[in-house]
């Protein structure tokens, strides 16, 4: 190779915290229902599970957007469910609806599971790492390659649910009811999982993103937030940085409000924190330190709806983290009953502020 390509990789310039005169944009779910083409792929595909466990189709449908839109980071086209399927738990996909998973329920379905360094697991997951790989000799040098897992409260709260309940009350109960069961589980998750992330990063992923989607709703306790989710979280990180000492690691706490977020940034060791659309992403700049790096926040709703509200929206990201190292991108994944149009537009506004 040479001289190092990555070095003109915007988006990791981010991260290791410089600031750029516009900040470098993806966003979370770009390869979705709301394209065409994803949508014809899909069709082709079989099932979900199938389409991500399928190399050849899960590179195309990763590369759409970026060749649509030319967004500055691809994000690896798979689900944080792939986990759990690995680890032996049965997991499908209904169609409109969601996920459903064979729900853990007790010490005899944990004992199902796989163990961390089982070579099953990383032959289940094989087909995933080698897309990674596939996806990093394709993409335009400039494009940044993201890898992702789930956080560990996020994947066990589906392990245990079965499915995506809004108050997540089996997880929730399960830590009242048997939490030492809880804890092995989450461990089981972060040994299995950083794993999965040192495979990515070395497959060809410049950085990886951890989605804790379910950071708004813990069990009971003195401190929910930093005991099931940031102390995992950071001990998972710790375990990649182990491997791969310059990884660089987005952390998404979707839902844990402000200060969940200024924690975030100081107890997990973090490179950037993704910032949900709930928070006011000025005043949070307010209370991190300027070096530290933001993505997100921009209310999926609003890119829905478009127009002026759209343009203004856009404008209150680039005031807010104005002189601090921002990556642009929305405050959750993007809705299937987006137009195309709005996504041009923001970008047209984004690149032309
Ligand atoms: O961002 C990307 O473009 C990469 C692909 C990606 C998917 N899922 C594809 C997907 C990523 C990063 C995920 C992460 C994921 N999966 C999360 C964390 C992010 C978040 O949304 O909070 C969660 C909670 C899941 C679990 C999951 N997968 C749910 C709850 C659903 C159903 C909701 C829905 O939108 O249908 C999925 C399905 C899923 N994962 C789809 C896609 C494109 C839609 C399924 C389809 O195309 O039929």
């Amino acid at each position: 190779m040479t001289g190092d390509v990555s070095k003109d990789r915007a988006l990791l310039r981010v991260l290791a915290g410089e600031v750029l005169a516009k900040p470098p944009a993806w966003i979370m779910r770009q390869a979705g229902r709301y394209l065409p083409e994803y949508r014809a792929t899909r069709a082709k595909a079989g099932s979900f599970l199938d389409l991500c466990y399928t190399p050849d189709l899960a590179v195309e449908v990763t590369l759409q957007p970026i060749h649509r839109f030319g967004f500055d980071a691809s994000i690896l086209f798979s689900d944080i469910l792939v986990v759990p399927d690995a680890l032996g738990q049965d997991v499908w996909f209904v169609e409109g609806e969601g996920p459903r998973l064979d729900p853990l329920t007790d010490a005899a379905g944990f004992d199902r599971l796989r163990e961390a360094d089982d070579p099953a697991v990383f032959h289940h997951l094989g087909p995933v790492i080698e897309t990674v790989g596939r996806l990093r000799s394709e993409l335009p040098d400039e494009t940044t390659l993201l890898g992702f897992c789930g956080a560990p409260w996020t994947v066990a709260s589906y392990m245990i649910g079965g499915r995506g309940t809004p108050d997540l009350a089996p997880s929730r109960q399960l830590a009242q009811q048997d939490p030492a069961l809880l804890r092995r589980l989450i461990d089981r998750l972060v040994d299995v999982q950083s794993r999965y992330l040192v495979a990515q990063l070395r497959a060809g992923a410049d950085a990886v993103q951890i989605f804790e989607s379910h950071a708004g709703v813990l069990p009971a306790g003195d401190d929910p937030l930093g005991d099931w989710s940031l102390e995992p979280i950071s001990r998972m990180i710790r375990q990649v940085r182990a491997e791969v000492p310059d990884a660089r690691i987005i952390v998404f706490p979707r839902g844990s409000g402000l200060e969940g977020h200024v924690r975030t940034h100081a107890e997990t060791g973090a490179d950037a924190v993704g910032v949900d659309w709930a928070v006011d992403l000025a005043e949070l700049r307010t209370q991190l330190p300027s070096s530290a790096v933001t993505q997100g926040n921009l209310h999926p709703e609003i890119l829905v709806a478009g127009g002026e509200a759209l343009d203004r929206a856009v404008d209150a990201v680039l005031a807010a983290t104005e002189g601090c190292p921002h990556i642009f991108n929305l405050g959750h994944g993007i809705t299937p009953q987006t137009p195309v149009a709005h996504v041009e537009r923001m970008l047209t506004r984004l690149r032309s502020a």
